[in-house]
């Protein structure tokens, strides 16, 4: 008897103290912010112009700031941009920029705002993280200067990078982000020469930042940042167009944040007209809290309670085999004729889910994908098509996809399949979708009417199954399985900066 007391009292005290840190929790914030934007065309303006508008913006970044630091909160994200908006030229961004150093000067800009020249608005971020005690991540626009002894310096003689920034609650500089994955669009900053893993300890875990595109284009920053640097938390400063049916902001961060199994505080731009919104605090299970507010030209906080050590928690989802249960199964006929539509450019095959209920297989190069369902009720005033995709997305950056999903059509007319819809009616009683994934970065999407999330309402099961919970609350815009085979990506930038 004795014998065995000991291991077994040894093996419950470990899982007290595992316990202990699971339960263990903080708040965490981030800041949908209205950005006042620099005006409709670009134009140079002087420093001083610059400056004034971004302390209207930092104004307004400041109350959430205080308010999320007075409700306890930890940490607050800030969005990409929130600072100055995106009209821009390379010459005109020019004087919104500061020289921001690297991070590892040992540095408090609220205490020593002259050390490294003269950095208003690093200084006042610096103060703002201080004066209120709360990690502040945001995003600027850092200056470098270079000369011809480097081969690689544009003609201006300068550098101009997309950077995130973050402030620990003394108001110490402690990270510095160079984004990798610029947009099309963001002509007037440079590549950073290659990934930047940065990440940091902190009393809530272990943070890794990353900005917008990062999350989609090339894996790097973002997957080495969770599997091999093993961060909790990242930190997602974004300014993201919703484009539907698969690639709105509430419902692909949701889907990476549990398809890779980490934190995720993403902050986006609000602004309606340009389909710019939606922002939320995702964990591994789901999300906490999400906002996607297309009726008012307001900021919105969200706070949430996380995980310090999701890895840790007795909640935290099992690894999941992507293929195993699509691999292991006899396909399914399709019963009506498979079709070809397009979603963001990429040409899916298709197959109409013409009844209440049915069994389909669909198959594209080497990915099939199967789907059980059963409709509430098959509704005469809208169609559903069932797809797959296996190939390389070309507009708006290079990525290798592999995606299954189903999802309502604009009409009743099969060549709307795949194109932007934002209401539907009709509700499921059941789905379970599956594909012969050949990556393990597979990401799960489920989209209600409205671009509502279905926290709680499905799952995952460790043989790659996305099945729903129970009949899911309320109609369904589109479900995915939406996989990034990175090994698969062209590995050139979309253009050449100057
Ligand atoms: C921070 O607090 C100091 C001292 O209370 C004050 O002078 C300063 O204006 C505050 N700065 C910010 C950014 O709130
Ligand atoms: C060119 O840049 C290098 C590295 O930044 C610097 O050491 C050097 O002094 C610069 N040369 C001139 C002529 O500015
Ligand atoms: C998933 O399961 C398949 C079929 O059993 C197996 O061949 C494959 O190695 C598994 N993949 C991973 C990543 O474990
Ligand atoms: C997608 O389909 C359209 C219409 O059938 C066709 O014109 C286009 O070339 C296809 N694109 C690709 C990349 O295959
Ligand atoms: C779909 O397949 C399942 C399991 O094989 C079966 O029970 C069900 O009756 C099928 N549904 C339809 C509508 O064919
Ligand atoms: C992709 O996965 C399918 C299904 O498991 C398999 O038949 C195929 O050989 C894989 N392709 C590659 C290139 O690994």
């Amino acid at each position: 008897m004795t014998a065995f007391r000991f291991p077994i009292y040894a093996l419950v005290l470990t899982g007290i103290i595992l316990r202990g840190f699971a339960l263990e929790t903080f708040l965490a914030a981030v800041y949908e912010h209205a950005v006042i934007l620099s005006g409709a065309t670009p134009a140079l303006v002087p420093r001083e112009d610059a400056l004034k508008l971004m302390n209207r913006n930092l104004d307004i970044l400041e109350g959430a700031i205080k308010t999320a630091a007075e409700q306890g909160a930890r940490i607050i994200v800030v969005p990409e941009d929130g600072i100055y908006g995106w009209v821009f030229t390379r010459e005109t961004i020019y004087p919104y920029l500061e020289d921001i150093p690297e991070s590892q000067v040992n540095w408090v800009p609220c205490d020593e705002p002259k050390r490294f020249g003269l950095n208003p608005v690093q200084e006042r971020l610096s103060c703002m993280a201080k004066n209120y005690s709360i990690y502040v991540v945001a995003n600027m626009g850092d200056k470098k200067s270079c000369n011809s002894s480097d081969p690689k310096c544009p003609s201006d003689g300068r550098y101009q990078y997309n950077t995130d920034v973050v402030y620990d609650s003394e108001g110490k500089f402690v990270a510095r982000y160079h984004k990798y994955n610029l947009f099309a669009s963001e002509i007037y900053f440079n590549y950073a020469k290659e990934p930047q893993f940065v990440n940091f300890d902190t009393p809530f875990g272990k943070l890794g930042v990353f900005t917008c595109a990062d999350i989609l284009n090339f894996g790097e920053p973002a997957v080495s940042l969770v599997e091999k640097f093993k961060v909790d938390t990242v930190l997602f400063p974004t300014a993201w167009t919703n484009t539907l049916p698969l690639l709105s902001a509430v419902q692909y961060y949701s889907a990476w944040a549990m398809g890779m199994r980490v934190n995720l505080l993403a902050a986006n731009i609000h602004k309606p007209h340009l389909d710019i919104t939606g922002s939320g605090i995702f964990a591994p299970e789901g999300p906490k809290v999400y906002h996607f507010d297309m009726e008012t030209q307001n900021g919105k906080l969200l706070l949430a309670e996380l995980d310090v050590y999701p890895r840790l928690s007795p909640t935290y989802p099992p690894r999941v085999n992507w293929s195993l249960y699509a691999t292991s199964v006899k396909h399914f006929s399709p019963e009506s004729q498979v079709f070809t539509g397009s979603i963001y450019c990429d040409n899916f095959t298709f197959t109409e889910l013409s009844q209440e209920a049915g069994n389909f297989t669909v198959c594209q190069n080497g990915l099939c994908c199967h789907l059980s369902y059963k409709m509430t009720e098959k509704r005469k005033d809208e169609i559903y098509a069932f797809g797959a995709f296996d190939g390389l997305h070309v507009v708006q950056g290079e990525y290798y996809l592999q995606i299954c999903t189903f999802l309502k059509c604009k009409s009743t007319d099969l060549k709307s399949c795949g194109q932007p819809v934002d209401t539907a009616h009709t509700r499921f009683d059941s789905f379970s979708l599956s594909g012969t994934f050949n990556t393990s970065y597979v990401f799960p999407e489920v989209l209600l009417t409205e671009t509502q999330l279905a926290p709680r309402e499905f799952q995952v099961l460790p043989d790659g199954r996305l099945i729903s919970n129970d009949s899911i609350s309320k109609p369904v815009l589109s479900v995915a399985l939406f996989g990034r085979w990175y090994e698969k990506d062209s590995l050139q930038p979309l253009y050449t900066s100057p």
